[in-house]
């Protein structure tokens, strides 16, 4: 086995395309590897990190992101369709073209309205749902919210996140709407460690109190924290 540059580029080790943890990526490689979904929607292209992976991984996908410049970094997939367009905006068209998706990778907005727009459109699009930064607060609090009247199978806390010294990052949630809240994993219920790393970071950061709010942002510059 060759261990060299990309093994470090793979774990996170140096900088690379990919804006997921080591153990983040791991998941999602292997949940695709698992699964084997047909198509894959994801919100939020970036450099392609994730996509490149779907592109390998499943038959068809769409990657929707608001910078142009992100084709770049997957036109050479050829089973890949960039929507250089707003989530929401993606979403409308793919309903208008009666689109379906076995799986929808989540990783756009990551404000509070953001994600739970995003969630809402990614309930109706596909089967399984994931999405990143489960543990930053605002993701969490919009995730929270577009489940809130739903029956879904949920787990904000499929990959943990952690706490950085500039607040909670990172982290998978997975949602699939065909299983209900009924379902239970096997072993005993575990405690998320969410609530008391976000206890931790609010006394080391009170700001964050207010999450990636637009008040939160005014506070921030006002105090210049
Ligand atoms: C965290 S990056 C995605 C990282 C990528 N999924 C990965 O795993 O490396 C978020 C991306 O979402 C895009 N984005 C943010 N808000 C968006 C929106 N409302 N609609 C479409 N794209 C958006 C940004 O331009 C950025 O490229």
């Amino acid at each position: 086995m060759q261990i060299n540059e990309k093994t470090k580029a793979d774990l996170c080790l140096i900088e690379n395309d990919w804006m997921m943890t080591g153990g983040e990526r791991m998941a999602l490689i292997g949940i695709l590897k698992m699964f084997e979904p047909a198509s894959v929607l994801e919100f939020g292209c970036r450099f392609g990190g994730a996509t490149k992976w779907m592109s390998e991984l499943s038959h068809e996908v769409v990657t929707v992101d608001i910078d142009s410049n992100c084709e770049k970094y997957i036109s050479h997939l050829d089973n890949v369709r960039f929507l250089n367009m707003t989530t929401q905006e993606a979403a409308s068209l793919l309903r208008k073209e009666e689109k379906k998706f076995d799986m929808v990778f989540v990783d756009a907005d990551h404000t509070y309205a953001g994600v739970y727009k995003d969630l809402l459109d990614a309930f109706q699009l596909g089967d399984i749902i994931l999405f990143h930064d489960a543990y930053m607060t605002a993701c969490r609090k919009g995730a929270k919210k577009a489940l809130k009247n739903t029956n879904y199978f949920y787990d904000l806390d499929f990959v943990p996140g952690y706490l950085q010294a500039n607040g909670l990052w990172g982290g998978l949630g997975i949602v699939i709407p065909k299983f209900t809240r009924k379902e239970k994993y096997i072993a005993d219920p575990r405690f998320p460690v969410h609530g008391l790393l976000r206890l931790i970071s609010i006394f080391r950061n009170p700001v964050d109190i207010f999450s990636n709010t637009m008040l939160a942002k005014k506070i921030k510059r006002l105090i210049r924290l």
